[in-house]
């Protein structure tokens, strides 16, 4: 366990482990995949999709089952909707066994998000709904779970609507408890890239945003200026790329991977399934290079399955997939996650 150790005392009176390795806080959210529409819609025709899913969706659902599934202890704190779309992401989440012990009811009248994503040959259209996301509240979170972390990691700060001006208390109160914090700031789907997200980057250990992310969150068009910039701003920094891998910049150090190569189904998930790949290395003290790899391996796998999870419920799978890709060490924690009731990538 080495580095998931933690000492409660430093008064002689031994370490006592903490709770869990992770806690998350955001949205679970359910993705409703359409594949096969053309890229132009015209307005009132009926357009038919050659495929439909739906899945376990939100950037920190995604993260939070693809941690656990990898073998980490994973608290998950979020606002449950009285709904069935949040009973299917309760189930999908407890089967692989993630902690929604402090999940609060929703507030009457508040319904689960959902996404719908238009899979097109080359590109892809979202269309969110953030339901419950956008009304979680500093007071729904319980505090004393995220204490008994190791880490903290927060998704889609632009989709925190209810959240977004205490989250520097949050991450600021992660700090003063000793955990180590990580951010995927993912789209603002206002467009706007407030500045309070850069305020917050004194509380962040690791920030993990895409290409577009990074140069937005800089202001800069040019993604090796806006590395430049944002790099000063963090102890580490983690740019996805896509197909051309990722990129880690900590202090004059600078790891850049390419991507693993595989039959794609969907990325819809990737970047969330690189944060959990990433975040299990990094919590384990791993070198950079190490951790961009699994990193890298978890979001190449999770695309060969439908949406950000489906994937990873299969552990056979999972572990053929790390151990042709040498991650063997990860074998035996994968082994022993709680087993997912249900295999394969359909449903
Ligand atoms: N088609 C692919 N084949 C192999 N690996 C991929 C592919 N797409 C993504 N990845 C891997 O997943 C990582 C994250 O993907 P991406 O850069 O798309 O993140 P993102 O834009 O944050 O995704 P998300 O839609 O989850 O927010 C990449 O760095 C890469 O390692
Ligand atoms: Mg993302």
């Amino acid at each position: 366990m080495g580095a998931r150790m933690a000492c409660a005392s430093d008064a002689g009176f031994g370490c006592l482990v903490k709770r869990f390795d992770v806690v998350i806080a955001g949205e679970a959210n359910m993705d409703l995949l359409l594949y096969g529409l053309p890229e132009a819609l015209p307005a009132d025709r009926e357009l038919l999709a050659e495929g439909m899913q739906f899945v376990l969706g939100g950037s920190s659902a995604i993260t939070a089952h693809n941690l656990a599934a990898l073998g980490n202890r994973v608290g998950f704190l979020a606002l449950a909707a009285d709904d069935a779309f949040a009973r299917f992401w309760r189930a999908e989440l407890e089967n692989a066994g993630v902690d929604l012990s402090h999940v609060v009811a929703a507030r009457a009248g508040i319904t689960t998000g959902v996404s719908v994503l238009l899979q097109h040959a080359q590109s892809r259209r979202i269309f969110t709904w953030p339901g419950t996301t956008a009304a979680l509240r500093l007071a729904d979170l319980d505090l004393d779970s995220i204490a008994s972390a190791q880490h903290f990691h927060l998704s889609s700060y632009f989709l925190q609507r209810d959240l977004r001006a205490d989250v520097p208390v949050l991450l600021r109160s992660c700090k003063e408890q000793g955990l180590t914090v990580s951010l995927d700031p993912n789209d603002d789907p206002a467009g706007e890239w407030g500045h309070d997200l850069l305020d917050l980057l004194g509380c962040v250990d690791v920030l993990m945003p895409n290409e577009h992310e990074t140069c937005r969150l800089a202001g800069d068009s040019d993604l090796e200026r806006a590395i430049e910039t944002l790099r000063r701003k963090v102890p580490l920094l983690v740019v996805k790329r896509g197909l051309q891998g990722a990129v880690a910049i900590r202090g004059e150090q600078r790891v850049a991977m390419p991507a693993c190569s595989v039959a794609c189904v969907d990325a819809v998930g990737a970047g969330d399934s690189f944060n959990a790949g990433f975040l299990h290395g990094y919590l384990r003290g791993w070198d950079l290079e190490r951790c961009v790899r699994l990193g890298n391996c978890s979001g190449a796998f999770s695309t060969t399955g439908v949406g950000g999870t489906q994937a990873f419920r299969d552990r056979a799978a999972l572990a053929q997939f790390l151990e042709r890709h040498g991650e063997t060490e990860v074998l035996a924690e994968v082994a022993s996650a709680v087993p997912s009731r249900r295999t394969g990538n359909g449903r």
